[in-house]
């Protein structure tokens, strides 16, 4: 096992697609995000190929789950492991979570390369940061996955065992109270009462969603998923599901995107007939510049990491063995800062994404104010 802190600059001049720097020297929206540490992580024994990104732990350790995913090329693995950590910084800061950002990839097919050996052989990698990486589920890996994680490092949260499980119901949870919060201030007082929802994506978060949608009677719920048996199992439990084959251009009121991320585009963007957008997927600005597009057209936009949140509240209540109570409180606290940050952006004119960085960015900045005065104190 090896594990190297590394950032590898290209030496030959770069396509110009590209980021002309892996880490240190991009020239792409992660250059103003200076990464902390990352760790590549190869295991010849079980093929094991993984990358660890820290970005940031100012408020604590970075917590963040690990993806598995058939990436084409280590370059584009790199890159998503860089863009999500970053997200998980400014999503635990903005859930007021003592949680810095990290997260991890693991190339490969998860339905064929998940051995019980490679993923033991991943957990040494997590144990050998001694803590500063605390890892979790994400697309690909499950809560059993994470139980054999557990058996080489205690690092790890949102396992069965021991733990507090999948984290899908809690972000759903969290999704719904921002939705919520986002319906009171496009629609007035009667919220999500008589509007017409779309929800991309049905797996873990995106099922539980509808059925909180459902049970607060919104009476029409839009749902695409390439699993038909997914869609079928909701139309079939709940009269206000109807499956559509698109909902992000559909005639709905709200779009809640619960699948991938990247899909507000300019030319998404341009198409969309929401004036809510609201979900659970990560990432969904496919650059940041779509967030004024949005502004410009009058749509309300609660940015990802403001209402997915809902996970990470359960698992970081994991690490730090937060009661059931302060839990739940916590992802119902997702609708109140989604709540300043809509009135924070009507108020100053700004994007709700300028909005919600500037909760992120006071939040750190306090912290590390408070770490300089205690350095001092020294
Ligand atoms: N699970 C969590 O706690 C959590 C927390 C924060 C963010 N997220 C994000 O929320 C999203 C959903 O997470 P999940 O745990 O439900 O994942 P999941 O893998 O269980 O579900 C994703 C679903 O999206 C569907 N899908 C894929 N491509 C699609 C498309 N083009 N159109 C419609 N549906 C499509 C898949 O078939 C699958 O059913 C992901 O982007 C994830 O990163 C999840």
């Amino acid at each position: 096992m090896s594990a190297v802190a590394t950032s590898r600059t290209a030496t030959a001049a770069p396509p110009a697609s590209r980021p002309a720097g892996l880490v240190f020297d991009r020239t792409d929206e992660l250059a103003t995000a200076a990464h902390e540490q990352v760790v590549f992580c190869h295991d010849r024994a079980t093929g094991l190929r993984a990358i660890i990104a820290i970005h940031d732990t100012t408020l604590g350790p970075a917590l963040g789950g690990t993806r598995i995913h058939p990436y084409a090329s280590e370059a584009e693995a790199l890159t998503d492991v860089l863009r999500l950590s970053q997200g998980m910084t400014a999503k635990s800061a903005a859930a007021g979570m003592e949680l810095g950002g990290g997260k991890a990839v693991i190339i490969g097919d998860p339905r064929t390369v998940k051995t019980r050996e490679l993923l033991l052989a991943y957990g040494r990698f997590v144990d050998s940061l001694g803590g500063r990486y605390v890892t979790a589920g994400d697309v690909g890996s499950t809560a059993d996955d994470l139980d054999v994680v557990a058996e080489a490092t205690r690092w790890v949260v949102g396992k069965n065992k021991g733990g507090s499980g999948d984290s899908g119901y809690s972000t759903a949870y969290g999704v719904f109270c921002a939705l919520r919060a986002a319906a009171r201030h496009r629609f007035g007082q009667g919220g999500l009462a008589g509007s017409t929802i779309g929800v991309e994506g049905v797996g873990k978060v995106g099922a539980r969603l509808v059925g909180l949608l459902a049970a607060a009677g919104v009476e029409r719920i839009l749902v695409s998923d390439p699993n038909a048996e997914a869609t079928a199992r909701l139309a079939g439990n709940y009269a206000a599901v109807e499956v559509v084959p698109s909902v992000v251009d559909a005639d709905v009121d709200v779009y809640a995107p619960c699948a991938l991320g990247a899909t507000l585009t300019p030319q998404s963007v341009a198409a969309l007939r929401a004036r809510v957008v609201c979900g659970a997927a990560n990432n969904q600005l496919l650059t940041h510049d779509v967030a004024d597009l949005m502004h410009a057209r009058g749509v309300l936009w609660v940015p990802d990491y403001v209402a997915n949140a809902g996970g990470v509240v359960q698992v970081g209540g994991e690490l730090y063995g937060h009661s059931h109570e302060t839990v739940e409180r916590g992802i119902e606290a997702i609708g109140h800062t989604t709540d300043e940050v809509l009135t924070t952006a009507e108020d100053l004119g700004i994007t709700t994404a300028a909005a919600a960085d500037a909760v992120v960015e006071a939040r750190l900045a306090a912290r590390r104010a408070e770490l300089g005065r205690q350095e001092m104190g020294r």
